[in-house]
């Protein structure tokens, strides 16, 4: 296959159209394979994960997957990777918990991009780390997209590949790499994934690292945590999950004095971003109800130990970014 988009090409949309190509990529792989091992990074975003469930059906155990968790997770996301694939799909799972190792690298360090390159490079020295314990492999497994090729050059690529080791010539296998976005969701449903890993929104390769603003605390990275899977929760009763593009809270490395229970009470505000675009250049602002902000500010300011406070921020892209970092 290669790396050209055939105009004759449908646009995959319902469930048999995503059946037909799941069986042709299972029988693509299963001749590129042959009897050899794979290697896949599996972060739980959706690309990843649906290239996960297309190699398990076409090679099941021949597939390794391997998930780092650096830390930087939302709530409930690794378990949820461990839930899906090892429990649910039987697959060959190895799971890393590096925790420690990133946030005690990232300790102390405040700015922005030096934030994003330990986080970059810490999770290819462990997946390298990992994938050099395993023998056998022959094959390294991408969730290259049509968009990462066309847009960036393969840059997802080489971000995935980067930092392994010069001896080890994987070949690649990238069974979505001509399928865009909404296409590789329709396959993912098709293949039984769970809609709220399919569905799932975007989230930077960095994680909660670009929302817990400054040198990152384990406190502060806890509360922005508890508070983001509290909006989660509230968009997903309203409803609104299926109406905003991306939705997340940020908290920023500053305190404020409250009062709680009568005493003083210093804490970090969380801020509430919940935004549209159809290609993340742009953004507009989702007007909430204010009833829900008033019960997300509620249980977020009760629930969460540290914050004292709530903002909703309104301000589009541009002049704001949608993340803040
Ligand atoms: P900004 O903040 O630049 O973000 O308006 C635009 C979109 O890109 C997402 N984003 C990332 N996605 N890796 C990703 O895959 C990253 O490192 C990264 N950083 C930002 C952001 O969430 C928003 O949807």
């Amino acid at each position: 296959m290669n790396n050209v988009r055939p105009e004759s090409m449908a646009r995959i949309t319902t469930a048999e159209l995503a059946n037909a190509f799941i069986d042709e990529q299972v029988k693509e792989v299963r001749e590129q394979v042959g009897d050899k091992k794979v290697l896949l990074a599996l972060s739980g975003g959706v690309d990843s994960s649906v290239v996960a469930a297309l190699l398990i059906k076409a090679i099941g155990k021949q597939l390794v997957c391997v998930h780092v968790n650096h830390g930087l997770m939302r709530k409930g996301e690794s378990e949820q990777v461990i839930e899906v694939f090892r429990n649910q799909l039987d697959a060959n799972l190895i799971y890393i918990d590096a925790t420690d190792r990133f946030l005690g690298l990232l300790e102390g360090v405040s700015e922005p991009e030096k934030k994003r390159k330990i986080i970059g490079g810490e999770f290819i020295k462990v997946f390298d780390e990992e994938a050099s314990k395993l023998e056998g492999i022959s094959f390294l497994a991408q969730g290259t997209i049509y968009p990462d090729i066309i847009e960036s050059d393969g840059v997802k690529a080489h971000h995935n590949v980067g930092g392994l080791p010069e001896d080890m010539q994987f070949e690649l296998v990238e069974p979505v790499k001509l399928l865009y976005k909404d296409e590789v969701r329709v396959v993912g449903k098709a293949l039984g994934l769970p809609v709220s890993m399919v569905d799932r929104q975007p989230f930077p390769g960095p994680g909660l690292g670009v929302r817990c603003l400054g040198a990152i605390t384990r406190d502060r990275l806890h509360a922005l945590r508890e508070a983001d899977a509290i909006l989660r929760e509230e968009f997903d009763i309203a409803g609104l999950n299926l109406k905003v593009w991306q939705y997340f809270i940020a908290v920023p490395d500053v305190k404020s004095v409250g009062v709680r229970d009568g005493k003083r009470y210093e804490g970090w505000p969380a801020i509430i971003r919940a935004v549209n675009t159809t290609d993340a250049m742009s953004a507009t602002i989702e007007e909430i109800p204010y009833e829900l902000l008033h019960k997300i500010t509620a249980r977020i300011t009760a629930e969460v130990e540290g914050i004292n406070r709530v903002l909703y921020d309104l301000t589009p892209k541009p002049v704001g970014t949608i993340e803040w970092e």
